[in-house]
């Protein structure tokens, strides 16, 4: 019988073809809020991967960032994001994915990123480890925020609001570089391999991060609220690294959340 990770595997390729064929042809956005696009291959590959999720696990309850799940007592839950990292899809930047994950009694249990530009299948399942392509992954070695390369993303949804932009300077100063792809689940799957050494995100949905949050766990990674605080899935915060640097960002977050610079800005 085929694992819920093996059916998550087959959904998300197909959801991913599905989502580079809208790609490849270009189609035009609409708008959810002032910034917050949203396109027809959002909804397609949300009505086929809830279509397909419904069809394997009719009791399974579906949290999709379109609306087009449902709820259920079954205390399985699956969080779709049908296509993550729009903004970049719409402008025909090529790094975006389909991402899901599973819930099992509040404990996360499978999960998948799928990039379907680049070929880039990702994996984790609670216990047996983190995968790229079928190839086991780790989080990098890099023990000093002096020498690591980190991500961030910003919310499309009322950003004028948002604080992150203190915490970009201040990191950006300290690091070798603060990226900003776009994606916030390719983000979290370049921690788990490596690629990057942490990433934080104020204003996520828990579609966003369920799987790249378990495929960080699973890749020997770390991961917390702002503060250091146990993560919330259903809260808005996420950091996550490779454990080594975790202590050293959180020193920096709350002498932000203090008001303190380390390095104060430039002047105009
Ligand atoms: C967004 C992306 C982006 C992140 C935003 C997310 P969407 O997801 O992951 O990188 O900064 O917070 O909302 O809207 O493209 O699925
Ligand atoms: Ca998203
Ligand atoms: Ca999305």
């Amino acid at each position: 019988m085929a694992s819920y990770l093996d059916t998550a595997v087959e959904i998300a390729r197909e959801a991913g073809a599905l989502v580079a064929d809208f790609f490849a042809r270009g189609i035009p956005f609409e708008l959810k809020g002032e910034y917050d696009l949203v396109t027809e291959a959002d909804r397609a590959s949300e009505r086929l991967i809830v279509e397909r999720l419904t069809r394997h696990f009719p009791t399974h309850a579906i949290v999709a960032e379109e609306g087009g799940g449902h709820e259920s007592a079954s205390g399985y839950t699956w969080y779709v994001d049908p296509l993550d990292g729009t903004t970049n899809f719409a402008h025909g930047f090529p790094c975006f994915n389909v991402t899901l994950a599973l819930e099992q009694q509040g404990e996360l249990t499978a999960g998948v990123i799928y990039d379907p530009i680049h070929k880039e299948m990702y994996t984790a399942e609670r216990g047996a480890g983190a995968y790229l392509n079928g190839k086991r992954i780790h989080v990098s070695k890099v023990a000093k925020l002096a020498n690591a390369l980190v991500a961030t993303g910003f919310p499309s949804r009322k950003r004028h609001l948002s604080i992150n932009i203190h915490f970009y300077y201040q990191v950006g100063m300290l690091t070798h570089g603060v990226r900003r792809c776009g994606s916030a689940a390719i983000d979290l799957a370049f921690v788990a391999c490596g690629r990057m050494d942490a990433f934080w995100e104020f204003g996520l949905n828990p579609w966003d991060m369920a799987a790249g949050r378990l495929l960080v766990a699973e890749a020997g990674g770390k991961f917390s609220g702002m503060h250091g605080e146990a993560h919330q899935l259903r809260g808005p915060d996420l950091l996550v690294d490779n454990g080594l640097i975790h202590e050293e960002i959180l020193e920096i977050f709350a002498e932000v959340f203090e008001g303190k610079y380390r390095v104060p800005m430039a002047k105009i």
